[in-house]
């Protein structure tokens, strides 16, 4: 939730902390800080609630002195309140030592009242200080940073990214990974610590993640790694897939824009090499084995928030194709349901940033009662597809505007190639139906360009609707999910109450929400390939419109059924029935960008979210 940085090497340590919170802000915006050995060996460190941008002014008039060693905090509160006082890093033994922290640390007031009864004090109400109190302590008995970080790490629960510097070794950082995670990246001459690799990829591209319970010693020119008792431990190095660039603005209003344009690259991107000659392949699925694979017998999909809805579409998909029912249950219910499952159950996690605790926790649980386990990821060596036992890799490429919507059409991608390639090995659809399907997906991309010019059609659509308090959205089979996707996206960006319904459920009660100009968005699906889903909608619309609803609805070219009961339509292009989601959404995702502009809100970093959700 938090995001943390560290460096030690000569480029302008604070230069390269504040360029990696600005690339990490999306994983918390309440308040951030800093803290950097400076060259005559004592500790200057500033800290301030609020965005990034608060801690640069702060630094533009108070600076931080010049070091060579530092580390970096951006804070999603979790244990008090975002003010100063609160933010990291936080320091210890007299103003020698600080650290910084991600997740929580749940034993903490036992440490606190100990630490308190030998005689140390409190200047906040974190955890981390308590973290920062008791490695002070231990460095003071052990006159060793290293052996008081080891010893501090073994006694504390729960979760947590720790990094800590200290003056009486001024080139070293110590750093450990327990259910939180943490990257090494190697420079030469230097070496940085993130969150993720957008911490430091506009450095190197030379990265690694650092294993479950593991400590790192970081210095300008060596990266040293144990396990928590101790023992050596090595680290795998990848090649960073994305360039520094690719995470900036490029001259659009805001992150949300430029991903929302990249909707039709990360279909592209995701397909890539992976259709061949007509036929799907995933080559990252023989980890699993086509036996495995002939013999599954049912799927649950794992995921949060949006993650989630995109299991829900690909539900439909891989059931219609590859005959295997599929669950799709929130990651934070799966396990405490104490859910059927055996080795012949394929779970499926979902999971954007490949960090979400309750996502990650589902899929320990998964592996431990025997399930196989299958990550779709968008992040590389992130922790989900670290602990799976295969991973599909989706390449939206780095998605930073907190709300997802690249990702979630490239999660669509993965499922769909997913229930091709499994329908393949199974048998469920032959050549023919194979080839057609996986053309069907390959023309996404120039579709989703087409849907894209509907945007400014939207934007006015939206600058209307400024000032309504409630939206609600209806969609049927794969339009449901659609739906509620985009009742979540008005919410988390244009704080508006907004519901997504099944269009059938409808008369079982949400009707009852329609009064006179209740504005209800419908997605309509085609009537080539099923005229009874087709009329049911249209006569949905025609019920809630005779109850006063304005109806603005995304019906394909061409669908005149719908224009006499619509007030507004957005067409979106041709396509078969079950790729309808990836064009339907896409006008749902720029209504609430544009709805929550109008509203002058900030799109990329909405209130009281993060993007990367590190705690349960
Ligand atoms: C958070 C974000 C959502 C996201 C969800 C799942 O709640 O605010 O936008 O859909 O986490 O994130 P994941 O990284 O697991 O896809």
């Amino acid at each position: 939730m938090c995001g943390i940085v560290g460096y030690v090497g000569d480029k302008g340590t604070v230069d390269v902390l504040i360029s990696g919170l600005k690339r990490q802000e999306y994983r918390g915006y309440d308040s951030a800080g800093i803290a950097v050995i400076t060259h005559d060996g004592h500790i200057s460190s500033a800290k301030k609630a609020g965005k990034l941008q608060a801690l640069v002014d702060e630094l533009a008039v108070r600076p931080v002195a010049a070091g060579a060693t530092g580390i970096g905090h951006t804070r999603w509160a979790t244990h008090g309140a975002p003010i100063d006082a609160n933010a990291h890093p936080h320091l210890a033994d007299g103003g020698k030592l600080a650290l910084i922290h991600n997740g929580i640390i749940e034993n903490y007031a036992e440490i606190r009242d100990e630490m308190l009864a030998a005689g140390h004090e409190f200047v906040s109400e974190t955890d981390t200080e308590v973290a920062a109190v008791l490695v002070g302590h231990l460095v003071n008995s052990t006159g060793d940073l290293r052996t008081a970080f080891a010893q501090a790490v073994n006694r504390l629960q729960g979760a947590f990214t720790l990094l800590a510097l200290h003056v009486d070794e001024p080139g070293l950082i110590v750093a450990a990974r327990h259910n939180s995670p943490l990257i090494v990246g190697f420079g030469d001459g230097e070496n940085f610590l993130g969150s993720d690799v957008a911490a430091f990829v506009a450095h190197t591209h030379r990265a690694a993640a650092v294993g479950q319970d593991q400590i790192v010693a970081l210095t300008a020119d060596s990266v040293t790694v144990t396990d928590f008792a101790g023992n050596p431990a090595s680290l795998e190095e990848f090649e960073v897939a994305w360039d520094a660039s690719a995470s900036d603005k490029g001259g659009w209003p805001s992150f949300m824009a430029k991903e929302i344009s990249e909707n039709p690259d990360a279909v592209a991107n995701t397909t890539r090499g992976r259709v061949v000659d007509g036929s799907v392949t995933i080559p990252e699925l023989t980890e699993l084995g086509d036996d495995y694979l002939r013999g599954v017998s049912r799927i649950i999909v794992v995921a949060c928030g949006t993650a989630s809805y995109a299991g829900l579409v690909g539900a439909y998909a891989i059931e219609q194709w590859a005959r295997i029912p599929v669950d799709v249950q929130l990651s934070h219910e799966f396990r405490y349901r104490e859910p059927v499952i055996s080795a012949d159950t394929l779970v499926v996690s979902i999971s954007q940033s490949g960090e979400t605790m309750d996502t990650l926790m589902a899929v320990k649980y998964a592996s431990e009662h025997g399930a196989k386990t299958l990550s779709i990821c968008n992040t590389q060596g992130a922790t989900i597809p670290r602990e799976s036992d295969a991973v599909i890799y989706t390449h939206a490429g780095p998605e930073v505007a907190v709300a997802s919507t690249k990702a979630f059409v490239a999660q669509i991608t993965a499922l769909y190639l997913l229930g091709l390639h499994a329908a393949r090995v199974r048998g469920t659809l032959d050549a023919t139906e194979l080839a057609r399907n996986a053309a069907e997906l390959e023309a996404i991309p120039a579709k989703l360009e087409q849907v894209l010019l509907t945007g400014s059609t939207v934007a006015q659509l939206a600058k209307w609707m400024s000032d309504t308090p409630a939206v609600l959205f209806l969609g049927r089979h794969v339009g449901f999910p659609i739906a509620l996707e985009g009742a979540l996206k008005l919410k988390e960006l244009a704080y508006i109450h907004a519901e997504g319904f099944a269009a059938g459920e409808l008369k079982h009660g949400p009707i009852a929400l329609i009064d006179h100009g209740q504005p209800v968005f419908v997605i309509v699906p085609s009537p080539r390939k099923s005229e009874v889903i087709h009329a049911k909608v249209i006569s949905n619309i025609q019920e809630i419109r005779a109850r006063g609803a304005r109806i603005i609805a995304i019906a394909e070219q061409g669908d005149a059924a719908v224009l006499p009961y619509a007030d507004e339509v957005i067409q979106i292009p041709l396509a078969d029935p079950l790729f309808e989601p990836f064009l339907a959404v896409l006008p749902l995702q720029m209504f609430a960008m544009e709805l929550a502009h109008a509203k002058g809100l900030d799109v990329d970093q909405p209130r009281n979210l993060a993007k990367s959700v590190t705690v349960e």
